[in-house]
């Protein structure tokens, strides 16, 4: 059995022991066991959605989990044509190719992979996905900018617990400092202040998480915050100044924005926060949007134990969600100390802070109120 046929026979994660055992009658060993990474990867990549058509590819492991989730390289991709139509592109670390085979689809470029056998896998995966003519060559690309009008780059950490520029690979200091327009794909842990003046920022989110700052330069200072919706299309909010505070009463929705409306600061929903130290935003009832998690507030009462068993006792939810923001607590701990509901239906107890307090909000998801 080739590759492929075991990847489509096996396109769900299975025990691999028996697997390997049938895969050792048919192959060397050192095959046998290239054969089984590659259908674990083959998995990884289909759950991740880290390529979009992942049957042909090869993987390896370190580049696989850096490497791009495909609906953002599409978008980034796009977006890239969209900005710099006609400019000759550099990617400079392309990896196993996460971005190169989207940014394929709207272009010629060439690509840089200054890791051998990486680049084997960049060119294989190219040539199977019928885009072998995007060139691809080894080496620093820092080293090869002649004739170069744009630079993509999705730089690796050099260290695991690296957190300024200098830690990246390639330096993004060393690429703003080219002057030539550029898109740096960054960790959404960045810190703004120390991005070159002017640039625009897109905080991407994909199944819940951001999962990436795509820095463009030049822009004109704009900051958005982009959420990819099950039907393949985006979302778009702009940076706006934050809403004022408001009280928080009961009956009133409280929403929990995207993680990326956060990092943007976005204020995806028309309300007034609920403390002025979180993103936690409040709106009267009904207010429904992709941007958010709503939960109707029951009750707000004090957030000591004694009171939280008491309110537990009232409401009796099972199953009981327990959610914290800017509230010091183990959620895992403190249902330990929770009585087990039994008849009051699914519900949350959310532990956070209203107007500077620590207070415990009892809620429903609006969908199960
Ligand atoms: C985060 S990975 C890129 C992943 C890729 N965007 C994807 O989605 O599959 C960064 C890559 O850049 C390569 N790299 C780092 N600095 C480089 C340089 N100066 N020239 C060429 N490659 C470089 C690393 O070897 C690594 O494979």
């Amino acid at each position: 059995m080739d590759l492929i046929q075991l990847r489509q026979t096996y396109p769900r994660p299975q025990p691999l022991l028996v697997l390997g055992q049938q895969l050792r009658k048919q192959h060397s060993s050192e095959h046998a066991i290239w054969l089984l990474q590659q259908l674990e990867m083959y998995w990884d990549a289909l759950r991740l959605e880290a390529f979009r058509q992942p049957l042909h590819l090869h993987f390896e492991s370190q580049a696989l989990q850096m490497g791009s989730r495909w609906p953002l390289a599409e978008r980034r991709a796009r977006e890239l044509f969209k900005r710099f139509p006609q400019a000759r592109l550099l990617e400079i670390g392309a990896g196993i190719g996460g971005d190169s085979l989207e940014l394929a689809r709207t272009r010629e470029f060439r690509a840089v992979e200054q890791e051998d056998g990486r680049r084997l896998y960049l060119e294989h995966n190219l040539r199977v996905s019928g885009f072998a003519r995007v060139e691809v060559c080894g080496g620093d690309g820092l080293n090869q900018l002649e004739g170069v009008q744009l630079i993509y780059a999705d730089p690796a950490r050099r260290n695991a617990k690296g957190r300024q520029w200098h830690d990246l690979s390639p330096d993004p200091l060393a690429l703003w400092g080219l002057g030539l327009p550029c898109c740096l794909k960054l960790s959404p842990g960045l810190d703004e202040s120390a991005l070159p003046t002017g640039c625009d920022l897109d905080y991407v989110s994909h199944q819940g998480v951001c999962k990436e700052a795509v820095a463009w330069t030049p822009g004109s200072g704009k900051v958005r915050a982009h959420l990819h919706q099950p039907n393949g299309d985006w979302l778009v909010a702009e940076r706006r100044p934050a809403p004022p505070c408001i009280d928080l009463l009961p009956g009133m929705w409280v929403h929990e924005p995207d993680p990326a409306a956060i990092r943007a600061q976005a204020w995806p929903v028309e309300g007034g926060r609920i403390d002025e130290s979180l993103a936690l935003l409040a709106t009267p009832p009904g207010v429904v949007s992709p941007w958010t998690q709503a939960f109707e507030v029951l009750e707000i009462a004090d957030a000591d134990r004694k009171n939280l068993v008491q309110l537990q006792k009232k409401y009796d939810f099972q199953p009981l969600e327990i959610k914290k923001r800017g509230f010091e607590v183990e959620p895992e701990e403190l249902r330990k100390k929770l009585p087990r509901g039994r008849t009051g239906g699914a519900g949350v107890l959310y532990l956070t802070r209203v107007a500077g307090r620590h207070r415990a909000l009892v809620c429903r998801r609006p969908a199960q109120a």
